[in-house]
């Protein structure tokens, strides 16, 4: 089959078609045609070299796709071939054809088209297991989240809404800040031409948050430790700002504020096939009922991988940048 393969540690230019081994599944997983794959920030630094697949994922990038089951391994229950799917990978899924543990597949969301579900996976996953399994988030509450048009951010945006949170997001011009307005935001904050930490408080009348989805880290920390109220919770996913920065530890004893932090590619299997259930449980009806949407920015085709992380890179999407083989 042909998958696009990183040549050596470099820019878009390393990823390249190649032909490789045809997937084989194993007890306990399946293979998926793919439909579509979908892009994600990690996937730039797995191709620059500083972001390696976990022991036994394929060799290529890709960390979610839609597709139609074309082989069951022994042991898995509740899949048959031609069932069509969405499925959180390990890696490889910019291929034709990938495999799977039965329990990273989900089924498509009724309503939705098979290459955009490829835009659900890791968003759905990431946001779920953080903003409303660890960090509680509940109605009527106020939630932070920032990259407003990011991949995340349109999911996490979105899902707060639907959960009846008061959401702000956060987004770097005045076209993001405009581009961000479908997805239910009560209001996106331009945080470069705006000072942060007085817009949001005046937004919320000098209470702050309860609940911040960080990918930014150390840069943030102090502005996220002021912005919370007490009981807030703040979840780390990103270091685009940097890893080590000074925490007022006083701040989180007063307010009885939580700090917590995730990675998902890094969990265990059995912990991915939980957070599959209950994004299955929890968050397809929302998708189901069309309050929560597949945002898709643009599709490409496999051979213009190189492209897709262009637009990445540049910022110039909204939502997701998928490939299609
Ligand atoms: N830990 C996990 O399990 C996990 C899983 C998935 C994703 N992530 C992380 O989540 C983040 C988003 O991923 P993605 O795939 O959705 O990426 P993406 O679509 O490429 O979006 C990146 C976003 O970050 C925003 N941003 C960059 N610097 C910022 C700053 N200083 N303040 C506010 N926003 C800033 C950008 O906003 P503008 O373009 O408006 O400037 C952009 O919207 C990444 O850091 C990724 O590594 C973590």
């Amino acid at each position: 089959m042909r998958a696009v393969v990183v040549q050596q540690p470099g820019g878009p230019e390393v990823l390249v078609v190649r032909e490789v081994p045809d997937p084989v599944a194993g007890p306990g997983e399946v293979v998926v045609d793919v439909a579509a794959a979908g892009l994600n920030r990690a996937d730039l630094l797995e191709r620059q070299g500083r972001y390696p697949a976990p022991e036994g994922a394929p060799g290529w990038p890709g960390l979610e796709c839609s597709g139609t089951v074309s082989e069951v391994g022994e042991g898995v229950t509740g899949l048959r071939v031609g069932d069509r799917v969405c499925a959180l990978l390990d890696g490889g899924g910019y291929a034709e054809r990938v495999v799977v543990r039965a329990g990273q597949v989900m089924p498509v969301p009724d309503g939705v088209d098979l290459v955009d579900a490829a835009a659900l996976p890791e968003a759905a996953a990431t946001v779920h297991s953080t903003v409303v399994a660890r960090a509680g988030l509940r109605a009527g509450e106020t939630f932070l989240v920032h990259g407003a048009t990011s991949g995340i951010g349109t999911f996490a945006t979105q899902l707060a809404h639907a959960l009846g949170a008061r959401t702000l997001a956060t987004a770097g011009s005045p076209a993001k800040v405009a581009a961000a307005a479908p997805f239910g935001a009560d209001a996106v904050v331009d945080y470069r031409a705006d000072d942060l930490h007085a817009r949001v408080l005046e937004l919320t009348d000098g209470e702050g948050v309860d609940v911040v989805l960080d990918p930014v880290g150390a840069r943030y920390l102090d502005l996220h430790v002021r912005l919370l109220r007490t009981g807030g919770r703040l979840v780390v996913i990103g270091l685009m700002g940097g890893r080590g920065a000074e925490l007022d530890m006083a701040a989180l004893m007063t307010r009885r504020l939580s700090l917590h932090g995730s990675t998902l590619r890094s969990r265990p299997w059995q912990e991915k096939a939980e957070i599959c259930a209950a994004v299955v449980e929890q968050v397809w009806p929302l998708v189901a009922a069309g309050r929560v949407r597949p945002v898709v920015d643009r599709v490409l085709p496999l051979a213009d991988a190189a492209e897709g992380h262009r637009v990445l890179e540049a910022g110039e999407h909204v939502g997701k940048v998928l490939l299609v083989p």
